[in-house]
């Protein structure tokens, strides 16, 4: 196969990154293959290292003010990407998608009101409804041999108990695109039961061939209905500059939250963040390109690998993300015994099926966004601890 700038393996061990660094406090190990938190083991694009050099450049740091480069830089993207037109009065800017659903829920719900979340889904979506005393409402999702899909009836009756639902699109860690027809009828099911939408598109940038990411906020009229969350921080590798934004049409709930992130002074932002969203939404179409194209090409050896000699695994098919949500219950094992396996034996840092619900036990999610040859390296371990486990 072709060599790729994505092949390079770049030791970031002592950088104070929490993947690696924080392998020892985690899993009680150091040197394993560490293919959990979900950030990428590639370097970013040479546009956005050029214009936070540039900003160095500049050494004073200061309170920042966002310019209108800042603005034109999310709402062109949009515009490119998603065929979605918002302006600069709808954006709100916060230092995270997290940030921004606590935000959401302190200042939309009540102590006690329900927020609905469709599980296995990203673990800090539980934690903002329950460490803020609001009540967990939950709609699992259906797994069919490892396709996920809406019970329709379930979700409909458990909105009747929720003010807020916090939808995950694309979803992590199933790496659903859900479609237009599913977020329409989303939509219209929310808008019957007075249900608000936040709806967290962190992953939108990142969506397979075949498929297409469509922000709910732009179908039919749900737009007064949604706070949709946006940023490059997944696509571009730039997590750690913390650099966000909601989209906020309706001005009752803009006006909502964009005082609570006022007065808890989280409006300021990171003067490398904010050149960083600027030159990866302006700048890097083209890196994103390449990038996708390597991480199709992960995504197809994992898919085909684990198909042809790891038939008793069930991977779900991968339509988003650098995220593998992958299923071992054929093993028999607890939990407990799965995280062990892996540690000990295999020596890999998966991220355990149970942080993302109940419905996650015996199942492990992979991130695969990292150099063909670590993945390549993973799947042989896999292997090998298929055939102890199974013998
Ligand atoms: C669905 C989802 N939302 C939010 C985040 C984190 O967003 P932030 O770091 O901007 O708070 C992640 C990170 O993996 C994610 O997968």
């Amino acid at each position: 196969m072709k060599q790729s700038k994505f092949d390079a393996i770049i030791d970031r061990r002592g950088s104070g990154c929490f993947k690696h660094d924080a392998l020892p406090m985690i899993f009680g190990q150091d040197h394993l293959l560490p293919m959990w938190v979900a950030d990428m083991d590639f370097t970013v694009s040479e546009q956005i290292q050029q214009a936070l050099q540039n900003r160095l450049n500049h050494p004073l740091f200061g309170y920042n003010l966002r310019l209108s480069d800042f603005y034109a830089a999310a709402i062109n993207w949009q515009q490119e990407r998603n065929k979605w037109e918002i302006c600069k009065d709808w954006i709100v800017a916060i230092p995270g998608i997290v940030p921004g659903i606590v935000l959401s829920v302190l200042s939309l719900t009540n102590p006690g009101d329900g927020v609905l979340i469709q599980t296995p889904v990203y673990q800090p979506f539980f934690d903002a409804v329950k460490d803020f005393d609001r009540k967990l409402v939950i709609s699992p999702l259906v797994n069919t041999d490892g396709v996920y899909s809406i019970d329709w009836d379930d979700f409909e009756a458990k909105l009747k108990h929720a003010k807020l639902f916090i939808l995950c699109s694309p979803h992590n860690p199933i790496s659903r695109v859900w479609s237009r027809e599913e977020l329409i009828r989303m939509g219209r099911l929310c808008q019957k039961h007075k249900v608000l939408i936040f709806s967290d598109e962190i992953h939108g940038d990142i969506v397979y061939p075949g498929f297409s990411h469509v922000p709910i906020a732009g179908l039919e009229d749900f737009t007064s209905l949604c706070i949709t969350g946006v940023s490059p921080s997944k696509s571009f590798n730039i997590a750690g500059l913390s650099t966000a934004v909601l989209i906020i049409s309706n001005p009752e709930l803009r006006e909502k939250i964009g005082s609570l992130n006022t007065k808890m002074h989280l409006y300021l932002g990171n003067s490398f963040g904010i050149q960083a969203f600027i030159a990866a939404y302006r700048d890097s179409a083209a890196w994103l390109k390449e990038l996708m194209d390597y991480l199709d090409s992960n995504r197809i050896l994992l898919q085909t690998t684990i198909a042809n000699e790891l038939p008793n695994i069930i991977v779900s098919p991968i339509e988003s993300t650098f995220l593998a949500w992958l299923d071992f219950r054929a093993w028999n094992l607890s939990q407990r015994e799965l995280i062990d396996a892996f540690v000990k034996k295999a020596k890999l840092a998966l991220e355990p099926g149970e942080k993302f619900g109940t419905d996650g036990n015996g199942f492990m999610r992979l991130n695969f966004g990292c150099p063909r040859s670590i993945l390549v390296e993973a799947l042989d371990r896999i292997k090998l601890l298929n055939k102890e486990l199974c013998l």
